[in-house]
């Protein structure tokens, strides 16, 4: 396939030719059926293939090898803010996620405090509170919508961890709201919808929805700073956090909040929402996790230290979960110098990005792919997986930051409802996924509690 670029013409990776270039088609044959689409091309081209949706061409770079060079080894060489996923700068801003080189890892430097092993473990008495308060809402008997209760209590634990903004609950449940409302513009259309621009697109909608938060988070800022203690929250943290004599600015504050909470809340959400579909229909490994939750919490309520120090079924449970859905999926960047992969010479100013979702699923590292399998991350084997083949939190410098977080949270989620409640699937569901911004089961996860 031939890319022009100041004039010439270059080889990229081949790829299917019958989509024009302003490909609608393909951007819905991506939306009704990614991974089905993505595996297809990958058996038909290779490891490097081309594909034309969004008005322009994407290198898609599947395997280990890939991962480590864009991940790690030249890292540096691929942009994260040039890349696709610039469309979310409009409402999550210049966080973590969307910058690059020096002012991402001043920013890495700034916000690492917040994640070290003794504030996840303060956060996790806080996931635990909330998630008992959630269930203890929850009925016997009742048939509900697990991924939306999942999707709530994420955020709920972020206003409280996060934001430090668990009460006054009005306030929070307005941020919660509007919050929401804002990423529901990355939900569930096409990707094409999100190039449409002006008033009454979804894009001005959502930006309404930003101005109401960013006028709640700059009054939350002043407040911080005017309490020179400070709280216990994340926004507590980036009030008064400073690195070699600096300390963030307003603006800074605003987008690494809303980056977080983005990247945190939705991602967990779904993983637990996966992680039962998967267990509900395998009764072996229900069974087996059931065990070893009630014998390692005795039925009392958990600790953080329960899920650090313990529960290892849970933990092959969860990665196996995170193996086969992945919720950050792919990972754009744009090339920013020519470069050598899978036999090819790709040029500077390419979109390109790597799929964990496909990589998850080569039988030459997962043998037997589509299976569920927990066994798959037994300690020992594990440690066997090639450097780059499991890839659901990124890798290298920029690998998720909040990674013992998001895990934290998916196993005290379901530790504490596998702890009031067998959860059985309203039969006849079908689980299609929802692909922007991340992997989630598109109608939701329609389960019936029995109490135990
Ligand atoms: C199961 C839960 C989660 C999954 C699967 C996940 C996955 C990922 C992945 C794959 C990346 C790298 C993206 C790339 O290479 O382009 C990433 C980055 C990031 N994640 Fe997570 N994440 C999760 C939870 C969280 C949580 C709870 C937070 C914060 C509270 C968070 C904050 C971030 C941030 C800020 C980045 C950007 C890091 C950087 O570029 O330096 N994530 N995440």
């Amino acid at each position: 396939m031939k890319l022009r670029i100041h004039g010439f013409l270059h080889d990229l990776p081949p790829g299917p030719t019958s989509f024009p270039h302003f490909s609608y088609a393909m951007g819905k044959q991506l939306h009704e059926n990614p991974l089905g689409t993505l595996m297809k091309y990958y058996e038909e081209y290779g490891p490097a293939f081309t594909l034309r949706f969004l008005g322009q061409e994407m290198v898609f770079l599947i395997g280990p090898e890939a991962n480590q060079k864009i991940l790690v080894t030249d890292y540096r060489d691929f942009s994260w803010e040039q890349g696709l996923l610039a469309e979310l700068i409009p409402f999550i801003g210049y966080g973590l996620l969307t910058t690059d080189d020096d002012e991402h890892d001043r920013a890495r430097k700034l916000l690492a405090p917040a994640f070290y092993p003794a504030r996840i473990r303060s956060y996790g008495q806080r996931m635990v509170a909330r998630a008992v308060e959630a269930s203890q809402e929850l009925e016997a008997g009742d048939l509900f919508e697990l991924h939306g209760w999942t999707r709530r209590l994420a955020l709920k634990i972020a206003g409280d961890v996060l934001l430090g903004m668990d009460t006054p609950k009005d306030r929070a449940q307005f941020f919660a709201e509007h919050f929401e409302k804002g990423l529901g513009y990355y939900d569930g259309y096409f990707w094409q919808t999100l190039l449409m621009r002006g008033p009454g697109s979804h894009q001005s909608r959502m930006k309404r929805h930003v101005e109401k938060l960013d006028e709640v988070i700059a009054e939350e800022i002043d407040t911080r700073r005017a309490w020179p203690e400070g709280g216990e929250a994340v926004l507590d943290l980036l009030c008064h956090a400073e690195a070699d004599g600096e300390r963030f600015t307003k603006r800074e504050i605003r987008d690494h909040l809303f980056t977080l909470l983005f990247a945190g809340h939705d991602t967990t959400a779904a993983t637990v929402a996966w992680l039962f579909t998967l267990i509900c229909r395998h009764p072996d490994v229900y069974d087996r996790l059931q065990r070893e939750i009630d014998e390692e919490l005795e039925g009392r309520e958990p600790g953080a230290d329960d899920f650090f120090d313990g529960l290892p079924y849970l933990d092959m449970v969860l990665k196996e979960t995170l193996r086969l859905y992945p919720p950050a999926w792919f990972g754009p960047r744009f090339a920013r110098k020519e470069f050598s992969i899978y036999g090819y010479r790709i040029p500077a100013n390419t979109h390109v990005t790597y799929c964990s979702w496909v990589t998850h699923r080569l039988p030459q590292l997962f043998p037997d792919p589509e299976a569920f399998n927990p066994e798959r991350f037994s300690e020992k084997r594990y440690r066997a997986l090639e450097s780059g083949a499991y890839v659901p939190f990124g890798r290298g410098p920029r690998t998720c930051i909040g990674m013992r977080f998001g895990e934290l949270e998916a196993k005290i989620v379901t530790a504490v409802l596998m702890q009031r409640f067998k959860l059985e699937l309203f039969p006849g569901q079908q689980f299609p996924a929802r692909t922007v911004p991340t992997i989630s089961p598109r109608y939701g996860v329609q389960v019936r509690l029995r109490r135990r």
